[in-house]
């Protein structure tokens, strides 16, 4: 072989190799993408979207509440006089992405003819109050109707036909009276959940009414496994009923024409030494979140509960893990500006807030 022959073949081989790398390497990354995808798909990237930290963004808040038909007044706390503004300024950036920003046209027209619904306590309501507020910030010319019947209320967007529903429920799972008294049946989720079915995107959540004890415990006995008793261990009885939830799911929901999400658990910011500031007292008079992304408390035990039952699941829920990112928000609670509510507040958000960005994740893992 002559040098020119030589130079031919090695040209020939290493196209060949190269080829072959290539083409092996597009092969393990589509394998590697495609469950990656369904779970976490913020503009197509594998991104956890539920590590990061709050910025400032003078493009914020995502709607006036002033303009919005549709916010409680415990949730409107312009309305009822919140004078500081910093606390609608803030973007949530994950570490590992950008979030998309919403665009309610287009989730309106994903989602035309199809009912959403919201199911759990007055967290549900609170979210489901800020996709309604956002939704309508992005056509505020088009036609709603609002119903509300028993348990359930609904907002439609009538050139769209899609409702947005919430339905009121505290533990998911029954509550009961009995001769003997109220009982909370931690193995029966029978008097809401035919409302559930048939609906294309359900978003559950439940934990706050599982710590309330006395006048504010709407039960008088707790019943697992056939077994009656006068109280239990709250993160078990929890977990157990959650266990239920899921297992309803598994029966009940067909993931082929259902999205089933959980809310994740939505803290409170009573204790000011869990963000390292006992002196602050409680959430009143907070004006910016946490810098950073971690909080100083840690992560709460009932969320570890919702991600082992979610884990259990066959084919897990998808899990908004808002739980961190609103631990970070110590500013975003009515406090005083609570409507006509006595006393503080630090348990709900204000809208426009905290819950635009639960939305935001939303819209994006739908995406
Ligand atoms: C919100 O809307 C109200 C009423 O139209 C207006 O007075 C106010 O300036 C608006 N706020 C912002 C921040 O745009």
């Amino acid at each position: 072989m002559d040098s020119k022959k030589i130079y031919s073949y090695f040209v020939l081989v290493f196209t060949f190799f190269a080829f072959t790398i290539i083409s092996s390497d597009a092969y393990v990354q589509g394998h590697k993408k495609a469950p990656g995808r369904r779970r976490t798909p913020a503009n197509g990237l594998n991104c956890d979207m539920f590590h990061g930290s709050w910025v400032y963004d003078d493009s914020y808040p995502l709607y006036n509440s002033s303009t919005c038909p549709f916010i409680d007044p415990e949730f409107d706390c312009k309305k009822y006089g919140r004078p500081d503004e910093l606390y609608l300024k803030y973007r949530w950036k994950p570490n590992a992405c950008e979030l998309p920003r919403f665009n309610g046209q287009d989730f309106l027209m994903r989602w035309r003819g199809k009912k959403i619904m919201f199911v759990g306590d007055s967290l549900s309501l609170n979210q489901w109050q800020s996709l309604n507020c956002m939704l309508h910030a992005a056509v505020p010319n088009s036609k709603t109707s609002t119903s509300r019947t028993g348990s359930l209320a609904t907002v439609r967007f009538e050139e769209y036909g899609l409702s947005v529903m919430y339905y009121r429920t505290t533990y998911l799972v029954d509550i009961v009276g009995e001769p003997i008294g109220r009982v909370l049946k931690l193995d029966s989720i029978d008097s809401g959940s035919s409302t559930w079915l048939g609906v294309d995107m359900l978003i559950f959540n439940t934990w706050h009414w599982w710590t309330h004890t006395g006048n504010g415990q709407p039960w008088d006995f707790v019943e697992s496994e056939g077994q009656v008793y006068k109280d239990m261990d709250r993160l078990v009885a929890f977990s157990k009923g959650l266990t239920t939830w899921a297992k309803w799911v598994e029966a009940n929901v067909d993931p082929s024409t259902t999205k089933v999400f959980f809310q994740g658990i939505s803290p409170t910011h009573y204790l000011a030494k869990d963000w390292g500031e006992p002196k602050a007292g409680n959430c009143n008079k907070q004006t910016q979140p946490v810098i950073g992304s971690t909080y100083p408390a840690g992560s709460p035990p009932e969320q570890a509960v919702v991600s082992n039952v979610i884990g259990t699941m066959s084919r897990p829920a998808y899990l908004l893990d808002i739980t961190l990112l609103s631990q970070l928000r110590k500013d975003g609670h009515p406090s005083t500006y609570s409507g006509d509510h006595p006393g503080v507040d630090c348990s709900h958000w204000c809208l426009a807030g905290v819950p635009d960005t639960w939305n935001q994740i939303l819209y994006a893992a739908l995406l």
